[in-house]
């Protein structure tokens, strides 16, 4: 997708050669800034009530006269904010979708200047509104046609800005794009060693460099609590590490850690059938890293940032691990594994702990963790959990401009009581009060000599329902959280 800016006369929107033009309301009253033909148009809708001047409406005017574009959609942001914009965006987009336009003008009325974040921000909409998924559907319809967005601009300075916004936009939609497509891919599709296959390529079209760990090298390091949850599967495991060098060889690396769970039956404490399919999304996390090493490697920030991913089904099975049974962790703790569907902080334990041989600046784990943080937060805010406050406000700072906005979750001392074993040094449940956070402190036994957070994106990785599919979430988190700490 090619997003660019346009310089445009004030108000020459209506001369714009395009498939289709989609025009963005700022406020609540039918703003300045369009040209004649435009506000008569917008002007007879509103008053003929086929839009109202509320946040996320949206209308659909066809050959409007006197306005070159054939299609245009009109939609309405009730402020100026980034958020707002993206709403109206997202609406518009919505009427526009079955037309085939593969070339969209932007025009946006009723703020004076464009920022980048206006711009990034309907780069983010046009990537929801464009993605289909049609990898494994012949009888989907054709991929969407458009493949060329302008925003129109009517100064260089505001160019610049919506240039710079859209740059980031666009390389944050080939990110979530590449989230989205692997999350979605089933099961038998996306197994550890198709991961590691796009992670392998990623590293080859950005030469970054990518080390992949098979079964007999990842028994070799002691990863005693990963292979757990691996030994119950015919499909091998996968330990995947991915470099992005973009500042000097001094410079301490962020590392993000994903868990690629790509099933998560539960193992032998197998899960009830329901929407059980759901589970091929468990490599949420993974996906999200492998997104943003994308993203990053597009926008070459001068940050070094390195991707780890643990990737497994999980599955019951004769040689699959039990409850009861005790497995010794790379850091040496043992875990009583009292039930197999916690499987999650299992193998993302063993990551974090490899993850200090890079004496990084921060780690950031990212998992589909826990069925409680879906019902604490819902599919709105991601589940934060960091032992540093700076680095907590950094997470939701960048969840916040990226809108894709994280909650931060408490990590008191007193939650690990409910970890105690009396066979080892930790169980891996806790019970079912505050699940989302004792499955936090698991982890953070495992994070003792890092700057650590922890997303648990169980409720904001996918949608269910009739719209049941992948988000690409946080990749837009992620990224402007890389970006924040390049120099
Ligand atoms: N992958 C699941 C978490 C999950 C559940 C994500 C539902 C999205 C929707 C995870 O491996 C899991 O099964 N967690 C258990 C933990 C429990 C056994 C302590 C859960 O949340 O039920
Ligand atoms: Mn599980
Ligand atoms: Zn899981």
């Amino acid at each position: 997708m090619d997003f660019t800016s346009q310089s445009a006369a004030a108000g020459a929107a209506s001369r714009v050669v395009a498939d289709a033009l989609l025009v963005l309301l700022v406020g609540r009253t039918v703003p300045v800034g369009l040209d004649e033909p435009l506000a008569r148009a917008v002007d007879a809708a509103t008053r003929g009530g086929d839009l109202r001047l509320e946040n996320g409406k949206a209308a659909y005017l066809h050959r409007v006269d006197g306005v070159k574009a054939s299609r245009v959609a009109v939609a309405v942001a009730s402020e100026d904010s980034a958020k707002a914009l993206k709403t109206a965006a997202v609406a518009g987009l919505a009427l526009l979708k079955a037309t085939g336009v593969a070339h969209l003008a932007v025009k946006v009325a009723g703020i004076s200047a464009l920022q980048a974040a206006h711009a990034e921000a309907v780069a983010a909409a046009v990537g929801e509104a464009a993605y289909l998924y049609r990898a494994t559907k012949p009888s989907a319809p054709p991929a969407p046609a458009l493949h060329k967005v302008t925003v129109l601009c009517h100064s260089k300075d505001e160019a610049r800005r919506v240039d710079e916004g859209l740059a980031r936009g666009a390389a944050i939609v080939k990110g979530t794009t590449l989230a989205r497509e692997l999350a979605n891919l089933p099961g038998n599709h996306c197994t550890p060693s198709h991961l590691a296959a796009e992670a392998r390529r990623l590293g080859r079209k950005y030469s970054l460099k990518v080390e992949v760990l098979e079964r007999k090298a990842i028994e070799k390091l002691g990863m005693g609590s990963f292979l757990a949850v691996a030994q119950g599967s015919a499909e091998p495991p996968r330990f995947i590490v991915m470099h992005y060098e973009g500042a000097g060889r001094k410079q301490p690396p962020t590392v993000l850690v994903g868990k690629g769970i790509t099933f998560d039956s539960g193992g032998i404490s197998l899960k009830p059938g329901e929407a059980m399919d759901e589970m091929k999304f468990d490599m949420g996390g993974a996906a999200s890293v492998l997104g943003t090493m994308c993203t990053v490697a597009e926008l070459e920030p001068r940050v070094n940032l390195i991707g780890i991913i643990a990737a497994t089904e999980n599955m019951p099975g004769g040689r699959a691990v039990k409850p009861g049974d005790v497995v010794k962790s790379l850091s040496g703790q043992t875990i009583e594994i009292l039930n197999t569907d916690a499987e999650g902080r299992l193998i993302l334990c063993d990551a974090l702990t490899y993850a200090e041989r890079f004496k990084p600046a921060a780690v950031v784990d990212i998992a589909t963790l826990t069925g409680a943080c879906v019902i604490a937060l819902g599919g709105v805010r991601t589940g934060m959990f960091a032992n540093d406050d700076a680095l907590a406000a950094q997470l939701q700072a960048a969840g916040d401009a990226a809108l894709d906005p994280c909650w931060r979750m408490p990590v008191d001392e007193e939650y690990d009581e409910a970890l105690k074993s009396n066979f080892a040094d930790m169980a891996n449940i806790g019970g079912r009060p505050a699940g989302a956070i004792t499955a936090a402190m698991f982890l953070k036994r495992f994070t003792k000599k890092l700057c650590w957070a922890h997303l648990d994106i169980a409720g904001t990785a996918w949608k269910t329902g009739p719209a049941k599919g992948a988000t690409g979430r946080p990749v837009g988190l992620l990224t402007h959280f890389v970006l924040a700490r390049a120099r």
